[in-house]
C-alpha cells in the first residue's frame, strides 16, 4: 500500500554552516513531538481538499521510484495548501495565462491555477510515474477552469514556448535549474512577452540573479511557515522604461 507522505520542506542540495547545524538540530529534536502533530494536521487538511477536488496529490504512487531521476533531482514534495495559495498570489494570474510548473510532480499548484481560471496549464515531470498519476489526477479534477497538459521529460530540454508564468518549487540543483533558465529565455528572445517566474524553497535564487533579463520583484514568506517564495519578472524591450 502507497504511504508515502508528502512533507512541506524539500532538502536543499546544499550545506550549511556546522555551528548552525548543530544547534538547529538540536531545537529541532526538541519540538519535534509539536512539530509532528502540526504535520499530522496538515495532512488531514491536504487530504481534505485533495477529496474535494476528486485528486490525489499527497500520497505518493507505489510505482514512483523514492530516489531523485536525473544527478540534481529534488524528490517529490509539495506545499500545504494554504500556503500555497498565499505563495500563488502575488502572481495575480489571469485567464490570459500560460503557467508552466516545472517539475510538477503530482499537479498541485496546476490544478490550483486550473481551478482558478487560467488560458492553460502545462507541467514538465521527470517522473514516469507521477507523471502519469498527475495526468489521471487532471483528467479527474473537479472544478477545472483550464486544460492541463502534462509533459513527461527532463526540465533541462523541455520546450517552455508561450508561458507567462514558470513556477518551480525546488526541484533540481544549479546545473538543471540554469539549462531550463537558458531554455526559457530563448523563448522569449524568440517571442517576446511579459513573463513571471517564481522560485519557491529558492535555495539556488544565485542562478536567476545572475539572469540579466529578469528582474527580482518580490520575496515573501508566508507567516509560520519556512517556504520562502521569490518572485521575478522579464518585460520585453518595447515595455521597459514605459
Ligand atoms: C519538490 S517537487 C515539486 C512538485 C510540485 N511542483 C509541487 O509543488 O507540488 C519537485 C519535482 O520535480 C521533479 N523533477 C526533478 N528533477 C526534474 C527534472 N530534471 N525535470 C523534470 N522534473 C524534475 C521531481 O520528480 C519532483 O516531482
Amino acid at each position: 500500500m502507497p504511504t508515502t507522505i508528502v512533507m512541506n520542506h524539500a532538502t536543499p542540495h546544499c550545506e550549511q554552516p556546522h555551528e548552525f547545524t548543530t544547534r538547529w538540530h538540536r531545537f529541532a529534536r526538541r519540538i519535534e513531538p509539536l512539530r509532528s502533530v502540526v504535520r499530522q494536521l496538515r495532512e488531514v487538511q491536504d487530504r481534505a481538499v485533495d477529496a474535494r477536488w476528486n485528486v490525489n496529490t499527497t500520497t505518493m504512487p507505489p510505482d514512483a521510484p523514492h530516489r531523485p531521476q536525473r544527478a540534481d533531482s529534488e524528490p517529490y514534495e509539495t506545499i500545504w495548501y494554504p500556503v500555497l495559495r498565499r505563495l500563488l498570489r502575488p502572481l495575480h494570474a489571469t485567464p490570459e495565462d500560460v503557467v508552466f510548473d516545472v517539475g510538477s510532480g503530482l499537479g498541485r499548484p496546476l490544478f490550483m491555477f486550473a481551478r482558478r481560471g487560467v488560458k492553460r496549464c502545462i507541467g514538465i515531470e521527470a517522473s514516469p510515474a507521477l507523471a502519469a498519476a498527475s495526468t489521471a489526477n487532471a483528467s479527474r479534477l473537479r472544478g477545472k477552469r483550464a486544460p492541463i497538459e502534462i509533459r513527461r521529460g527532463d526540465a533541462a530540454v523541455a520546450d517552455y514556448s508561450g508561458g507567462t508564468i514558470y513556477c518551480f518549487f525546488n526541484p533540481f540543483g544549479p546545473q538543471t535549474l540554469r539549462a531550463a533558465m537558458s531554455r526559457i529565455h530563448a523563448t522569449v528572445r524568440e517571442s517576446p512577452r511579459r513573463i513571471q517566474v517564481a522560485y519557491f524553497n529558492p535555495f539556488h535564487d544565485h542562478v536567476l540573479a545572475t539572469c540579466g533579463w529578469l528582474t527580482p520583484v518580490r520575496r515573501t514568506r508566508p507567516v509560520l511557515h519556512t517556504i520562502v517564495g521569490t518572485y521575478w519578472i522579464h518585460e520585453p524591450e518595447s515595455r521597459r522604461g514605459s
